[in-house]
């Protein structure tokens, strides 16, 4: 392989190479099997595209707003953990990246650089993933802080309310950094398994339920979104209760084992939704034909988690510069080569999934 990747997936082959393999499997590992895993990136592959001939194509815009905010393409940095273990200045270089793609930055809970670190390196926008702790008042605070500091979106993740059983991370004993973003200890007594997932066992709510939602909106003025919905009831739910977007997502395969790939859970949800809010997609985005299969099921964005992360990691924010970039260059040609030059133009007739019968 020559020097200068050519698709997203050879920034992972190259990310590989250069990690620490605790590192390296903490970023690329899922949970328990891996089937989930496996599938995320397998079922975008089982989705066939059904384009259309003779569209003047000369003039491609894939701009879109997002919660009303703009942004160049349909495609966001998912909220991924801890970038200093890919690159010595982390989610500083990551938000930069997403600035000079002009896409939106979501920023972990679980950051290693600090929310204000990231809000004065420039001027993307950046919405906030929020995980709740037993400590109440130490989310309570984070979310301030990300308000204060210009984030336009809080990302509730909600499939998390134990950590996933995440075997790699167990076996090389993963460690738990300390985390300057907050006040808290992350030391755990030696149990000799992964120190993350003591971390997370002794630190993360399990209690969180619909009611606290209320809870979360009564402390913050900014728009909530869930992330880690599956299911048409819990869309109704979420809907219900007063989120102002729903984010699909399986948290890239790392939290219960089994579950659908995300993309073949979104169809479900957006019919659910029917168009009340905006739904969000993550997971096994790989290419832009991923992306643009997605839209056509009814995501407004996705979300890509990490193949940016090995970007970060290759090519500090070069890199994942890149991976943005050629998903977007990919895109492109996916809607030219589709006869779609804008995003409205692309429907559920671009794709065929192997469950329709109808086309
Ligand atoms: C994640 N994800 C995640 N999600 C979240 O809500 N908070 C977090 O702190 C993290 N941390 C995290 C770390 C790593 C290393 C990965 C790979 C993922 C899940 C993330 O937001 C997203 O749902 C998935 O990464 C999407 O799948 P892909 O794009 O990685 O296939």
């Amino acid at each position: 392989m020559g020097d200068e990747p050519v698709n997203v997936k050879e920034y992972q082959i190259l990310a590989k190479q250069a990690l620490p393999k605790m590192y390296y499997d903490y970023f690329a590992g899922g949970s328990e099997d891996q089937h989930t895993l496996r599938e995320n990136v397998a079922a975008f592959q089982r989705i066939t595209l059904r384009p259309r001939i003779l569209v003047d194509v000369s003039k491609i815009d894939m701009s879109t707003t997002i919660l009303g905010y703009k942004t160049s393409a349909p495609i966001m940095i998912a909220p991924t953990g801890m970038h200093k273990l890919a690159h010595p200045e982390g989610e500083v270089l990551t938000a930069k990246a997403a600035a000079a793609c002009d896409v939106i930055m979501g920023l972990s809970f679980m950051p290693t650089c600090t929310i204000e670190e990231v809000a004065s390196s420039c001027n993307a926008i950046r919405f906030f993933q929020l995980y709740v702790f037993k400590r109440r008042e130490i989310s309570a605070l984070m979310v301030k802080r990300a308000e204060a500091n210009g984030f336009k979106a809080i990302l509730l993740t909600v499939d998390t309310p134990k950590v996933g059983r995440r075997e790699a991370d167990i076996k090389n004993k993963m460690i738990a950094p300390q985390l300057k973003n907050f006040d808290m200890s992350t030391e755990v007594d030696d149990s000799g398994g992964s120190k993350l997932e003591a971390f997370a066992a002794r630190s993360f709510d399990p209690s969180l339920s619909w009611k606290d939602i209320a809870w979360l909106k009564s402390i913050t003025k900014l728009p909530v979104l869930l992330k880690g919905v599956l299911t048409r009831e819990d869309a109704v739910k979420a809907i219900e209760v007063g989120v102002e977007g729903i984010i699909v997502s399986n948290h890239g395969a790392r939290q219960l084992d089994y579950v659908p790939a995300t993309i073949n859970a979104l169809e479900e949800v957006v019919l659910a939704v029917q168009g009340r809010v905006p739904v969000l997609f993550d997971g096994g985005i790989r290419r832009g034909t991923d992306v643009f299969k997605a839209l056509a099921l009814g995501a407004q964005a996705v979300m890509v988690g990490r193949p940016v992360v090995f970007g970060l990691t290759t090519k500090g924010e070069y890199g994942a510069r890149r991976v943005i970039e050629m998903l977007k260059d990919e895109l492109e040609l996916t809607m030219a080569l589709s006869g779609c030059p804008t995003l409205s133009d692309i429907t559920r007739n671009h794709v065929r999934m192997q469950s329709d019968n109808r086309h």
